[in-house]
């Protein structure tokens, strides 16, 4: 971390989490210069779901809430950018505080609870982009709705033609109840009416399934039927987990909420080389959890993904880590003699899956 960094990193900590995130949003949107350089490399791009990746980490979703500043994420040095998770009704989501740092274990726990200014904010400001970049959008189901499969069908039509991608999340830990629509018996007319929705929509962007790290065998082998029968684009492996690995952290371990950082990585590359061999070679899986360095990304896409994303490890690293990190798998491209970062795919594929959960 260069030494401007460091004392960026060292005054946002002295705000509370939810302060600095808001500070962070607002000199983005200013445009101060607090990012790295873009790496362009050929060897880096990724082609899926006939879209093209200029590099393969994005934005993770969750730091744009509200499609505010997708534009200088990119500038950033990210390759994609994920805004959302939006809801159809603006909504405040649960009482403060609720994020809370892990500065040891370089984890967050949040109980955020899907607080977003709602689809129209969103839409207002993604239907005034004018940049070129991969943007998706993260759909969610208001709290309080009566018809929660209705929100995301909301969502599709809404944002299908502003999204260069639509994800649908539906493995928030913070929500009571969203996850339940993983089970097999909800999931399969979610993902038909979703797939119902995008068809009668005005543009057809491909879509993708959030699920969540803390999932039996058993039940990614239902997600992957649901997701191949219902010809879904592919899955992003995962969101914060429930689960409370070693943590040396104090107090905030206690929390109750989702987990994300350093201590997910583990967990959740074994969930995603999981559902590569549940899904096959086609299938796009976007790997996320406890990226924070170049060999964390390499080791997701060894590990089964196509694409990586992060989030936790730019609060403690800072917004030069997508460049440094970008810039970093150039570099073992260009040592390794690889045409394309793709190469690398699957090739530790055998040994992530047969590890316990
Ligand atoms: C403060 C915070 C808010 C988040 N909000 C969302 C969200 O709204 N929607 C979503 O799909 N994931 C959300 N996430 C999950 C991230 O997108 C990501 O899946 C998870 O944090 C694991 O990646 P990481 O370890 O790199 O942070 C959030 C994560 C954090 C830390």
């Amino acid at each position: 971390m260069s030494v401007l960094d460091r004392i960026g990193q060292k005054l946002l900590f002295t705000f509370d989490p939810e302060t600095a995130h808001g500070l962070s949003i607002a000199a983005l949107r200013c445009g101060l210069p607090v990012g790295a350089r873009t790496v362009r490399d050929t060897r880096l791009k990724v082609s899926l779901c006939g879209l093209d990746f200029p590099n393969p980490l994005g934005m993770a979703a969750g730091y744009d809430k509200n499609a505010e500043v997708p534009d200088a994420l990119l500038g950033l040095g990210f390759g994609f950018a994920e805004v959302g998770t939006v809801t159809p009704l603006p909504q405040a989501g649960n009482p403060k505080p609720r994020i809370f740092r892990l500065t040891a274990d370089e984890a967050v726990i949040n109980r955020l609870g899907f607080n977003n200014e709602g689809h129209a904010a969103a839409e207002r400001r993604l239907a005034a982009r004018r940049g070129p970049g991969i943007v998706g959008v993260n759909i969610g189901a208001n709290k309080d709705s009566d018809d929660r499969v209705g929100d995301y069908e909301r969502g599709v039509i809404r944002f299908a033609p502003h999204a260069t991608y639509l994800t649908v999340n539906i493995s928030s830990p913070n929500t009571p109840g969203l996850r339940t629509m993983q089970a097999r018996e909800h999931l399969g007319e979610l993902l038909s009416r979703v797939m119902a929705a995008r068809a009668a929509a005005t543009a057809q962007p491909p879509i993708f399934l959030k699920i969540a790290p803390d999932l039996v065998e058993a039940e990614l082998e239902d997600i992957a039927t649901e997701v191949i029968e219902k010809r879904i684009d592919g899955v992003i492996v995962s969101n914060t987990t429930i689960s409370r690995p070693a943590l040396r952290s104090g107090e905030a371990v206690r929390e109750t909420g989702g987990l994300s950082g350093r201590p997910l990585f583990e967990r959740s590359t074994i969930v995603l080389a999981r559902m590569r061999k549940l899904l096959g070679p086609e299938m796009a899986i976007i790997g996320v959890g406890g990226v924070d360095s170049t060999d964390a990304a390499l080791e997701k896409i060894r590990a089964g993904a196509d694409l990586v994303q992060l989030y936790t490890s730019m609060i403690y690293a800072g917004p030069a880590l997508p460049g440094r990190i970008v810039s970093g798998m150039a570099r073992f491209a260009e040592r390794e003699n690889l045409k394309s970062i793709r190469e690398l795919r699957d090739s530790r594929l055998d040994s992530w899956a047969s590890k316990p959960l």
